[in-house]
């Protein structure tokens, strides 16, 4: 167990901890499921963007997987081979597709046919030629939360078969595009490998059409979405999900591309917040802690549960029903709701559990709130890798009043 009393007593609270050793772990184990193939995983930074996580992956030969023109400079800024990044997107804006193709990423991975319009254009203009994939939106449940599910034709991702078959005609006979690559994603936090076998089956079928048209995809990109256990969930065997996707891949020549985030980061962190109070109204138990939703946001957007235990006193018998609510003045400002804990003291450390994907990176500074810091574990030793933000930092780029 770390010792997490110390580091926050070192670093301060709330706080975020990374155990880098754990990112190692499951990347190799994703690597290993994969070895059959030529594979690049292609971590989603969005999930967890901290320059010092990003370095660790790059170290461990990952490439990225970017949704904004400052997720694709994080990753060229820690290493990351121009040839290893992939920029994903339902909207990007000009100047991103611009500096983009200026960098010579691997791929564009494109959602749309106006955007592909958008891509041929730029590249036109700057005289090179972009290598694009297509997001194809194969219409497969999922089965995750409604706001983390991307395959169906509700969502706003992607296109559909015929379209997607349409643009790589287009791209084809383009001077200015060059289509290398397929994707899908069709959703995050899945639990379930049927629906990746289902989507991959559909991806590799029109692979199989296109080729007929001498349209050559390198690159079969199965997004990411490998879910992780918050709860009780069961998670995929990694072995079951690449054996899936290889049966659809046979026969062809691919290098199989995958994007996770929360299967490479969500179970290295821990989320450290002290209790400020505990307030019984009567009805209900309430425990005042120093974070708040403004830090970690999922259980307020999404009714996500995460594991909390308190620190040194994880074994305690009496227990009873309480809300764990931070400070800001929304009743949806809340880390758990009656979960059963032991009676808690002013400074008891609460451990949120399964915190280091979407946590730090979906933060904001709601309520002049300080974003908090970051710290990584690494065989044995802790280091900060963001300082928290102080008042100064909260100002700064706000204009001297009149
Ligand atoms: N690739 C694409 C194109 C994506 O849109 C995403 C996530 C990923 C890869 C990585 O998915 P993962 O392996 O992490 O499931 N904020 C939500 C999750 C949103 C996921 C958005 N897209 C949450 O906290 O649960």
């Amino acid at each position: 167990m770390v010792d997490f009393s110390s580091l926050a007593q070192k670093y301060g609270s709330p706080l975020y901890v990374y155990d880098f050793d754990v990112i190692t772990q499951k990347f190799t184990v994703l690597k290993e499921a994969f070895k059959a193939r030529k594979s690049l995983i292609c971590f989603a930074a969005k999930a967890n963007s901290n320059l010092s996580v990003l370095k660790h992956i790059a170290k461990l030969g990952a490439g990225c997987d970017c949704v904004s023109i400052g997720e694709v400079k994080r990753a060229l800024h820690v290493g990351i081979p121009k040839y290893k990044i992939i920029f994903s997107g339902v909207g990007k804006r000009d100047d991103e597709i611009e500096e983009a193709l200026k960098n010579d990423i691997l791929m564009i991975n494109l959602e749309s046919e106006e955007e592909m319009g958008r891509v041929e254009m730029i590249a036109q203009k700057l005289g090179v030629i972009a290598r694009i994939s297509i997001r194809v939106n194969p219409n497969i449940d999922a089965k995750t939360h409604p706001y983390i599910s991307t395959g169906l034709h509700e969502n706003k991702f992607g296109v559909d078969i015929d379209s997607a078959k349409r643009m790589y005609i287009h791209a084809k006979n383009s001077t200015s595009l060059d289509p290398v690559g397929i994707h899908f994603h069709i959703g995050s936090q899945i639990t379930e490998v049927e629906p990746f076998r289902e989507a991959a089956l559909v991806l590799a079928n029109l692979v199989r059409n296109l080729k007929s048209l001498k349209i050559d995809i390198k690159f079969f990109d199965v997004g990411g979405g490998v879910g992780i256990q918050y709860k009780d969930e069961t998670t995929i065997p990694l072995y079951d999900y690449a054996q899936a996707i290889f049966s659809a891949l046979s026969g062809l020549d691919v290098t199989l591309v995958c994007e996770p985030g929360r299967y490479l980061v969500g179970d290295c962190g821990y989320f450290l917040t002290r209790v400020l109070y505990e307030k019984n109204n009567g009805f209900k138990r309430f425990v005042i802690v120093d974070g708040a939703m403004n830090d970690l946001i999922r259980p307020s957007l999404y009714g996500a549960y995460h594991e909390i235990e308190v620190y040194g006193k994880e074994n305690a018998q009496e227990t009873s029903l309480a809300d764990v609510v931070g400070p800001i003045c929304e009743s949806g400002d809340f880390f758990a709701k009656n979960i059963e804990l032991p009676s808690l003291e002013h400074d008891d450390l609460l451990v949120v559990k399964s915190a280091g994907a979407y946590g730090f990176t979906m933060s904001s500074n709601y309520n002049s709130r300080s974003r908090v810091a970051e710290v990584a574990l690494e065989e044995g030793e802790d280091r900060l890798i963001r300082q928290r933000e102080s008042f100064e930092d909260l100002i700064a780029l706000e204009r001297k009043y009149l």
